[in-house]
């Protein structure tokens, strides 16, 4: 069996003040530091991406941007580039986020660049993937989820494709209460993973493949137990750190 890490990722959203991210850093590190068998990543807006960062130094707890430009520099007004995130201590950067998909009219085309760039850059993308409510009851679900793979990863080096995260994330899961059950996580993950492997057999095995959509402390030791699901892309239940750790609490493995 791969031994892939587990990865519990925090999607702030557009929440959390510098003030606010300072202190939930000040609630949550020194209890997280026990957490030996588990990554641990924050994605707060861009204003508050150099107070996760410096709050983290000496920590385990990684930091990753929620969206990240193609290019290094330009005539791109209101974008960050890969470069930028680098030198402000990102260790990764989310990509695709069904918001970033369905509220700003980010394509397919433009993930196709940006994957590559992101690793390009040294930053680690988390790809979000994910069909709509409409799409899974019409029986599209692994149609849509191989699209948005094949054409996202279209340009990533095999060997790099290990290197990734993927978030599976059902639209219809995401700030809405409604978890996807622990079959159709498990299936959709199971599917994700495989269309890697027609990819790359090796990246199959190695790419850590997280669950998101309204995961909390009480859902999340069941899902986070399937076969095959490395971690959890977490939205509302990270902004609380009590309810952030419980949930880091359910995957982590403990020293090893
Ligand atoms: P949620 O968000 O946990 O609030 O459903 C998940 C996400 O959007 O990544």
């Amino acid at each position: 069996m791969p031994d892939r890490r587990p990865l519990i990722a925090a999607n702030w959203k557009m929440h959390k003040t510098r003030a606010e991210a300072g202190e939930f850093l000040d609630d949550f590190l020194p209890k997280a530091g026990g957490l030996a068998g588990v990554d641990i990543a924050i994605c707060p807006p861009f204003t508050a991406l150099a107070t996760v960062s410096e709050g983290c130094e000496g920590s385990e707890v990684l930091v990753a941007a929620q969206n990240v430009h193609a290019e290094d520099s330009g005539a791109f007004t209101g974008e960050v580039s890969p470069p930028m995130l680098v030198e402000i201590g990102a260790w990764g950067a989310i990509v695709g986020h069904s918001e970033r998909r369905h509220v700003f009219g980010e394509t397919d085309d433009d993930l196709a660049r940006k994957v590559p760039a992101t690793l390009g850059a040294g930053l680690v993308p988390i790809l979000c993937v994910g069909e709509t409510e409409a799409e899974r009851d019409a029986g599209r679900t692994e149609e849509v989820v191989r699209r948005q793979l094949e054409a996202d990863l279209a340009s990533v080096p095999p060997d790099a494709l290990g290197g990734i995260v993927i978030a599976y994330e059902p639209v219809w899961a995401i700030g809405t209460g409604r978890t996807a059950t622990v079959e159709q996580a498990g299936e959709a993950i199971a599917f994700t993973r495989s269309v890697v492997g027609e990819i790359d057999a090796g990246a199959a095995q190695a790419v850590r493949i997280l669950y998101g959509g309204s995961v909390k402390p009480a859902n999340a030791s069941e899902l986070l137990m399937v076969e095959g699901i490395d971690g959890a892309l977490v939205g509302g239940a990270s902004l609380d750190p009590g309810e952030f750790l419980a949930i880091c609490e359910a995957v982590d493995r403990g020293p090893t």
